[in-house]
């Protein structure tokens, strides 16, 4: 199998900069919200709540389903990205918000005292020559107390930005991370910080720019000093097909981007994927099943597979030549084999986890089944939850709770960490 990529056209990756938001766009934006959104919001929420209902599922989280569904599937990625605040703004309202919020209780609540005296605001802007864009680290937690690392690669269709749910996600399943209290009070080390990458969003990087910032963020990790069996990857749904890209490279470097050489028999401890996005097909049959209850629907899906993929370099020779840095699922059976075979040499282990009431769920449980086919004996958790759509643990932590799908996260990076 060709595992040398050698494209037509040079690999001089180039991002389109983005034009500045016109006045013309921003009296249409104000109409829209006005005029449209108030309607349309309230049908979006109003259906996937009594979906849920139907179902018989706790339908409070579908609510706010119903609100990024308006979001992802009726603004284009420019009114998206000139309402939501960028990641770095996100990052910083953030991190003032919580820290305010945990120090005044710390003196009643002692793990508040902990929040409060590991938040704060930093970011390493990763070298431009190297990535290009827009690419940083956003750290949540204290990286020079930290011995375990997590790599976060946040969703939103590489078109939205880093939401505050997320970060919360992270301060809650790994930075609180029970087991990190508990070492603290033996007087041990062991506490974990996470390096949330901030990535150029499509369409002004489309792929693989998002890849080459993710792989320039693990090397980065990795020439700061942590091993490789102290840091974790993973993300959500985009973040989840950028975890499943980056798996790739480690496997077979891609051209574009920083190549990665971890040391003779040491691997990344974990990857997980939560929800991800791992095929451009739209024929699955989760897709028709939930396209009524999830945040996302097919025609969604087509349309930010187009802001993606649409004249991103190198694409369609990988297609041809079936290479599968960004196809995953989208090879054939034989193929998925050879490229994701041997994934045991670069990472300890993979947890997949979906909603039984998402679009996504079908390619979520076949990408997992098919790692393990290909990987005997390779530790592959796959979770199916019953009451969750997409990325439901973002929603919780949104709503500032420890649910269902956050303990299952804890428990599994607890496994990943201290075995
Ligand atoms: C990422 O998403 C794109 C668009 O749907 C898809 O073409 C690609 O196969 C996905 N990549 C991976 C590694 O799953």
């Amino acid at each position: 199998m060709a595992t040398s990529f050698t494209p037509s056209s040079t690999f001089t990756y180039t991002y389109q900069p983005v034009e500045p938001f016109t006045t013309i766009e921003l009296i249409g934006l104000i109409l829209r919200l006005f005029f449209i959104a108030p309607a349309r919001i309230l049908l979006h929420t109003t259906r996937c709540f009594l979906s849920a209902l139907s179902r018989g599922i706790p339908p409070l989280l579908y609510l706010m389903c119903g609100y990024v569904r308006y979001a992802l599937g009726e603004l284009t990625p420019r009114q998206m990205q000139h309402l939501f605040p960028n990641s770095r703004r996100s990052y910083k309202r953030w991190v003032a918000s919580r820290r305010y919020s945990a120090s005044r209780s710390a003196a009643q609540v002692p793990t508040n005292a902990f929040v409060a005296s590991r938040l704060a605001y930093d970011v390493e802007v990763l070298p431009q020559d190297t990535v290009g864009g827009d690419a940083a680290i956003m750290w949540v937690g204290d990286r020079r107390r930290a011995t375990k690392i997590v790599l976060f690669l946040h969703g939103g269709g590489y078109i939205l930005p880093c939401q505050p749910g997320h970060l919360d996600w992270c301060l809650r399943a790994y930075v609180k991370h029970p087991k990190v209290q508990e070492l603290m009070r033996q007087g041990e080390d062991g506490e974990v910080a996470v390096a949330v990458l901030q990535y150029t969003l499509a369409p002004e990087a489309k792929y693989p720019g998002q890849l080459r910032q993710a792989a320039a963020a693990l090397a980065h990790l990795l020439r700061s000093g942590w091993r490789a069996g102290d840091i974790v990857f993973g993300g959500d749904s985009a973040g989840g097909n950028l975890t499943v890209q980056l798996l790739g490279h480690l496997l077979h470097p891609h051209p574009a981007a920083e190549r990665i050489v971890l040391p003779e028999g040491e691997s990344i401890a974990g990857a997980f994927a939560v929800s991800p996005w791992v095929s451009v097909r739209t024929d699955w049959e989760s897709f028709e099943r939930n396209g009524w209850v999830d945040m996302l629907h097919g025609g969604m899906i087509q349309d930010i597979t187009v802001h993606l993929l649409d004249g991103a370099m190198g694409y369609n020779v990988e297609r041809s030549e079936g290479l599968g840095w960004a196809m995953a699922l989208d090879m054939d059976e034989e193929a998925f084999g050879e490229w994701f075979g041997g994934l045991g040499r670069v990472v300890g282990g993979l947890y997949v986890t979906v909603g039984e009431q998402e679009i996504l769920m079908d390619q979520g449980v076949e990408f997992a089944e098919r790692v393990r086919k290909f990987n005997p004996g390779f530790p592959v958790r796959l979770d199916k939850s019953r009451n969750e759509a997409h990325d439901f643990i973002m929603l919780e932590a949104a709503v500032q709770k420890d649910g269902d799908a956050i303990l299952r996260m804890r428990d599994w990076v607890g496994g990943v960490f201290w075995p």
